[in-house]
């Protein structure tokens, strides 16, 4: 078992004119035992971060060490396999030739493992990941989900201490993937080996990780725990990539010791908490996610009041967009059986103590 800590890393492509930052000035600590996925958009530098960490790259500057053993730095780098870490990637890279035998015990092999124990351990991590029973069978008589088993075990069957994972159930089909994502939470509580996993799947991300590091244009922007990243994004990039959010321009009325009050086109007034340094007359921005607004029959009791617009039953929820008299449309999430019907006007009430304000 192992943490990883890693300083100041930072990795180019290419040279001179053409030189691309695909990761700056990484800091993340990574602790025993955790499930740490990194998170964010195609092409933000998750694969590379994984790469650096397996030893598949040599950072341009920083450190990334395991426990107080330095595995990386500059033109310094302790190669892949005296690393003590399984990678599963994506396409499995299983051996279409070998039996899921074969295909697991190879490690072993490679090891001078003797025979007896191989097949011990082949067996009880073929039953880890439900795969007894299977020895025998080829990769082309296994479903997706049984291959990415495979390469699971493989990669598991000579005990790393950590486990690096780059989108390993994106191949998979909804169903089998959410059935794989509660299997991967499960093995790793199971075998307490240090998961770090890559998704640009915020829904995955949630459900598996103790902790996510939202990652945007090769910079970290949050690393912090599902509901922390969720509930309390750092900055208006990590609000949209975690889920749906309607981000309502505001100017701050009133302010004091970090809290204030702040009021949008058209009166709608919220006392929040505001960022650092906030003064009456900046412009800054509100960000509620649509489960956080509440529609209810128009009061007249001063509250703000929003017209609909448009409803959409999904079945666990209903989804309408309210339109304010300043002309934004905000989107908001009811109970299914919470029924208004377009060009109704409804009172909001938004909960301020879920809304974050940004700076623009
Ligand atoms: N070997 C490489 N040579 C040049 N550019 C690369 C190389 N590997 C990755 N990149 C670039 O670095 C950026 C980050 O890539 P990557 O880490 O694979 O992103 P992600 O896994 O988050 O989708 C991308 O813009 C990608 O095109
Ligand atoms: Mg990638």
């Amino acid at each position: 078992m192992a943490g990883i800590t890693i300083k100041g890393l930072s990795k180019r492509f290419g040279a001179g004119e053409t030189a691309f930052a695909a990761l700056t000035d990484l800091d993340l600590v990574i602790e025993n035992n955790q499930f740490v996925t990194l998170l964010g958009p195609s092409g933000c530098g998750k694969t590379t971060t994984l790469r650096l960490i397996a030893g598949y790259l040599s950072p341009d500057a920083g450190t990334i060490h395991a426990d107080d053993r330095l595995l990386s730095a500059p033109g310094s780098v302790v190669p892949p396999e005296a690393r003590g870490m399984g990678m599963v990637f994506q396409n499995y890279a299983v051996w279409p030739h070998k039996t899921v035998y074969e295909n697991v015990v190879f490690g072993l092999r490679l090891r001078k493992v003797p025979a007896a124990e191989a097949r011990r351990k082949v067996e009880e991590t073929l039953a880890l990941v439900n795969l007894t029973g299977l020895e025998s069978r080829f990769p082309n008589e296994l479903s997706g989900g049984q291959q990415q088993r495979v390469a699971l075990a493989r990669s598991l069957v000579v005990e790393p201490g950590i486990l690096l994972l780059d989108e390993p159930l994106s191949n998979l089909d909804a169903k089998l993937r959410e059935r794989m994502r509660s299997e991967l939470k499960q093995l790793q509580r199971r075998t307490g080996i240090t998961f770090v996993y890559v998704t640009h799947d915020q829904a995955e991300a949630l459900a598996l990780s103790d902790r996510i590091a939202v990652m945007h244009g090769g910079r970290l922007q949050q690393y912090g725990t599902p509901v922390e990243v969720y509930s309390r994004p750092a900055n208006r990039l990590v609000a949209d990539f975690m889920g749906l959010v309607n981000l309502i321009p505001a100017r701050v009325v009133a302010a004091h010791n970090g809290g204030g009050l702040v009021e949008a086109e058209g009166g709608l007034r919220l006392a929040l908490p505001l960022p650092d340094g906030a003064a009456p007359g900046d412009a800054v921005e509100v960000a509620v996610r649509p489960e956080n607004i509440r529609l209810r029959a128009a009061s007249g009791d001063g509250a703000p009041c929003a017209r609909i617009t448009d409803r959409t039953f999904l079945g666990n929820i209903s989804e309408y967009y309210a339109t304010l008299p300043s002309g934004q449309v905000l989107r908001v999430q009811t109970h299914p059986l919470q029924q208004f019907a377009p060009g109704e006007t409804v009172t909001i009430d938004i909960d301020a103590a879920q809304c974050s304000v940004f700076r623009p």
